[in-house]
């Protein structure tokens, strides 16, 4: 039994017929960019987070990016941040000019430890930007609390966390403004590039809107230096006719994180921890494994992809050399992401192939 990692083509094929008659409709109008389904998208989406606002931008990145530069944070200026997460959450600091601050992570969600925020903040610090990692929220009423004493922004990182809950309320609506990506394979993904803005922030979302699109409100009339992070139409179709099952297809994650949760039990596997008040989206499955490595390579022998989501910390990349961390700094950080192994996850993948895969990894232990 073969087992993709993901598998798009059992999502696309009921929701065929409506995206292609989308597509032509946009096709015949010609009007590509900014229109009347990346309008009614941003209604939909801000509304689906419990957001006042919602902008539509061309990917995950720039919606980070946007956000920060619409707050005014630029060169001088910190920001505190994880480096247990993808490149982009540091790329989106950087290309403000801003310095990313990394906080070691929580040894249980892998997400920040907010106990230690508070030692990083300086004179130069403006905002948290933390990261709902893997579909699960971090402890966010802490962290509001501490931004709220030093009068610090808090950005969301919620890239990968469409629909995640924390006490009721949802990933990119707690903050003072959230990011998110429309990546192919993400929870909520279009087909190409695309990503999006919630606020709750009048003010912000007036700049954000300009920044998006050259700085410009009325056309060639521009008030901001901004750039090109237009939201497509094609992507906005795609999306739109996605997004009513997005609930439903989290809830199926969820599931499933159950049954590999239960099926892992007493085996070397830690899976996941979640967090009480938390409703995760599990738009990753992490297990820790001693000998990842080998097991990784056995599930592969046997048709079974998997993913190690990301092996190396971003403090330690060395495009960010110049910032001088050094290994050591980010203890736990560093232990997990020599542990750490995504299994298959998506809301199709059924009951027989996570068993397959869970008694591949047991089969894996039985022997080593
Ligand atoms: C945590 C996180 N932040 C930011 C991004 C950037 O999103 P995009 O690839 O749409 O630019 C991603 C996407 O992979 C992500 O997973």
């Amino acid at each position: 039994m073969n087992i993709q990692f993901v598998d798009l083509h059992k999502q696309y094929e009921p929701l065929k017929e409506e995206i292609l008659s989308g597509i032509e409709k946009v096709l015949d109008g010609m009007h590509l960019f900014l229109g009347e389904n990346v309008q009614a998208l941003e209604k939909e989406f801000a509304q689906f987070c419990g957001a006042t606002h919602g902008i539509g931008v061309s990917d995950g990145t720039a919606s980070l990016n946007i956000i920060l530069r619409a707050m005014g944070i630029g060169p001088g200026d910190e920001v505190i941040t994880v480096s247990h997460t993808f490149i982009a959450t540091a790329e989106a600091i950087l290309l403000t000019g801003a310095k990313p601050v990394f906080v070691d992570i929580d040894p249980i969600t892998y997400l920040m430890d907010v106990s230690q925020v508070e030692k990083k903040i300086t004179a130069h610090t403006k905002a948290i930007l933390h990261v709902h990692l893997y579909g699960q929220t971090v402890d966010m009423d802490p962290l509001l609390d501490i931004a709220k004493r030093h009068g610090l922004r808090v950005v969301e990182d919620a890239c990968q966390a469409h629909g995640a809950e924390y006490k009721g309320r949802k990933a990119g609506a707690i903050g003072d403004a959230g990011g998110f990506s429309f990546y192919y394979s993400k929870n909520l993904g279009g087909y190409g590039e695309g990503g999006f803005i919630t606020t709750n922030d009048s003010e912000l979302a007036d700049k954000i809107r300009k920044i998006r699109d050259h700085g410009s409100g009325i056309r060639y009339h521009h008030d901001l230096v901004g750039f090109n992070g237009r939201l497509e139409e094609i992507q906005a179709v795609v999306l739109r006719a996605k997004l009513p099952h997005l609930a439903e297809w989290n809830a199926r994650r969820r599931e499933h994180a159950r049954l590999y949760s239960e099926l892992l039990r007493g085996t070397p596997a830690i899976t996941p921890g979640e967090s009480s008040g938390n409703v995760p989206v599990y738009h990753l499955y992490v297990i820790r494994v001693p000998k990842r490595d080998e097991l990784q390579a056995f599930l592969k022998e046997r048709g079974i992809f998997t993913g190690i989501h990301y092996p190396i910390p971003i403090h330690l990349q060395r495009a960010v050399d110049f910032l001088g961390y050094k290994k050591g700094v980010m203890p736990v950080t560093e232990n997990v992401v020599s542990q750490i192994l995504s299994l298959p996850m998506y809301a199709e993948i059924c009951d027989e192939e996570i068993k397959h895969v869970a008694d591949s990894i047991k089969a894996f232990f039985e022997l080593s």
